[in-house]
């Protein structure tokens, strides 16, 4: 399976995902990585490991790509042969000329049990809800903003005197476990 990763960040999803493919638990192939954040940690791990890079610098728009820019993505991912799009932290709201080049192909990590604290910053509204148990969602990617078919979630407690750092911290632990088996199970469901 080869992979298309979206990211914004510093890319620590994208180096689980890296490191499970090397150590052979993940049977996949990195065949891009996109950003739109030049500099951004993401193109960086990519540039280490080897991996063909895209970037997309719109700054025009904060929260998505202009339609134009998004068609050149979509001709960037299918010139690379990309089976899956992986969004790891990537900060703009994916619209049609992708989600429908990549129908069900489109998959998102999310710092909160869904549908609880969709949006930005999930770990800090968990915080403030005062919930005891927190975690991570892997889904679909539809039209709205993290609300798609959901394919697993991992829970994290919630510890007395956790700040908004720690919290992030101990998701994030649980991110870089479960991302990496998703794409696999994904990976092994779609092979001839
Ligand atoms: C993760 O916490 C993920 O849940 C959210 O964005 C963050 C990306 O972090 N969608 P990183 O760039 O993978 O370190």
């Amino acid at each position: 399976m080869k992979l298309g990763i979206l990211g914004s960040g510093k890319g620590s999803n994208f180096a689980a995902i890296l490191e499970a493919i090397r150590n052979g638990e993940l049977h996949a192939a990195v065949a891009l990585a996109v950003s739109d954040v030049p500099g951004s940690g993401i193109l960086r791990l990519a540039e280490e490991a080897g991996v063909p890079t895209l970037i997309l610098h719109e700054p025009r728009y904060r929260t998505r790509l202009s339609p134009r820019v998004e068609e050149q993505l979509v001709d960037a991912l299918r010139a690379a042969g990309v089976d899956l799009v992986v969004l790891a932290g990537y900060m703009r709201i994916v619209k049609s000329p992708l989600l429908d080049a990549f129908p069900r192909r489109i998959i998102n990590i999310h710092p909160s049990l869904l549908p609880s604290f969709r949006g930005i910053s999930a770990w800090e509204q968990a915080l403030a809800a005062g919930v005891a148990t927190a975690g991570c969602t892997v889904h679909y990617v539809d039209a709205e903003i993290d609300t798609g078919e959901i394919l697993a979630q991992a829970e994290v407690p919630v510890l007395p005197g956790d700040t908004a750092e720690s919290l992030h911290a101990r998701i994030q632990a649980e991110e870089h476990r479960l991302y990496p088996e998703v794409i696999r199970r994904l990976a092994m469901e779609t092979r001839p």
